[in-house]
């Protein structure tokens, strides 16, 4: 929880706003990086998790690749310095100027999501008299036991191409002169909790790479995704995902020789070290008896809670009072379901107290809004207090 000193500190900043703990970053970065060297992984950070120009400065000088999932995703890593050989861009549907782009930059693999999308790279890498580095997104058929909205990877999802279709597509993808497919990429959801789901992947992978191997296909890498959940309950408890547990799941597993192994995290590198601060504009009460706090942040500058339901822990961080109540904590949109969590227990609340909204680093001001014509909000790093 923050402190009453860093609380007195935020004060004089213009909520809402989102503050980044730059030390927990840095930790994170160091624990993820360490260990993902020991085994020689190589790490793209998934920019749509958070593409704050301060948070990209010091991902990037850990060493890690970028991974994208549109044509200004790909222009944001560039400008942030990120070298296009450590970018991968996936994506259902990239348009054409997208690619043209993504050819341009000659990034590190445009992970392929259908096979039409295949023809058109290699049409516009001819255009280009280039030939150009892909990898085929498959589509694993797996159920990464997370919410419903983030999984992936499920035979019914948009995402990848089925397995089938590669298999009747084989002859075809290799007959084309300006695409070279060197790997084979997989996402299977986000927000994983259950480890032991990606022991299902690497299985599933071990025998897709042997097929399509066998099949011609000269893989130089496999790029599992990301998909690593973090503790939204009790984030204090768990401030650094355990990456050394999925790692040695996956040194276990994964058997793919001496192909590169490439992981695309998003969440778990941002998401413990933002939170959203808010003030409290307002309270009162609902004819049925609810107590409603409503605050000045909304489903604008967090959309999680409102969208896929999701939780996130919630403080009254400037409150001293001793009584203890229930409140519902609702946003300013004009939206019912702008409620950030109900039957809070929050210490006696009242207007101009601080509430913070944790674990917000990853998916938070990355898809923001300015529905109601609302101000994005700003950012303020704890390193600058
Ligand atoms: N790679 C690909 C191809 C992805 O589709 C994603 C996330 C990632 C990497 C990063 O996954 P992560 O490590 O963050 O789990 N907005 C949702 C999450 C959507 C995730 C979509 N894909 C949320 O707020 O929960």
């Amino acid at each position: 929880m923050l402190s009453r000193q860093v609380a007195d500190k935020l004060a004089k900043y213009e909520t809402p706003f989102y503050l980044y703990d730059i030390e927990l970053l840095n930790q994170t970065l160091e624990s993820l990086m360490s260990i993902a060297n020991r085994y020689s992984y190589k790490i793209h950070y998934a920019i749509k998790a958070n593409y704050d120009a301060r948070l990209l400065q010091i991902i990037r000088k850990y060493g890690v690749g970028i991974d994208c999932a549109s044509g200004n995703e790909v222009r944001c890593a560039i400008e942030a310095g990120f070298d296009p050989k450590s970018i991968v861009y996936a994506g259902v549907g990239k348009r054409d100027k997208e690619i043209r782009y993504a050819i341009e930059q000659n990034i590190f693999a445009i992970n392929c999501e259908s096979i039409e999308e295949i023809d058109l790279v290699n049409d516009l890498a001819a255009e280009a008299g280039k030939v150009v580095n892909i990898a085929l997104r498959v589509n694993p058929d797996i159920d990464p036991k997370t919410n419903h909205c983030i999984d992936t990877g499920q035979a019914d999802s948009k995402f990848g191409i089925s397995y089938e279709e590669i298999l009747s597509s084989v002859e075809h993808i290799r007959s084309l002169k300006n695409v070279l497919v060197i790997g084979m990429h997989i996402h299977i959801g986000s927000q994983i909790r259950e480890l032991h789901v990606f022991e299902n992947m690497c299985n599933k992978v071990n025998v897709i790479v042997e097929n399509l191997t066998n099949l011609g296909f000269e893989l130089e890498f496999v790029d599992v995704g990301g998909g690593l959940g973090v503790n939204y309950d009790m984030p204090e408890n768990e401030p650094i995902p355990n990456f050394a547990s999925v790692f040695a799941i996956i040194k276990q597993h994964l058997k793919v020789g001496d192909r590169e192994v490439h992981f695309e995290f998003g969440r778990s590198i941002v998401a413990q070290c933002g939170e959203l601060i808010t003030k409290v504009l307002y309270n009162k009460t609902t004819a049925t008896g609810r107590r409603l706090v409503i605050v000045d942040g909304s489903m604008t500058e967090l959309i999680r809670p409102a969208l896929y339901g999701s939780y996130h822990n919630i403080e009254n961080i400037t409150s001293e009072a001793d009584q203890r109540l229930k409140y519902t904590i609702v946003g300013t949109a004009c939206e019912s379901t702008d409620v950030f969590d109900e039957n809070v227990s929050l210490p006696l609340t009242k207007r101009g107290d601080l509430i913070t909204i944790k674990s917000a680093g990853a998916y938070g001001m990355s898809m923001a809004s300015r529905y109601n014509q609302h101000d994005l909000p700003g950012a303020v790093y704890s390193d600058e207090l």
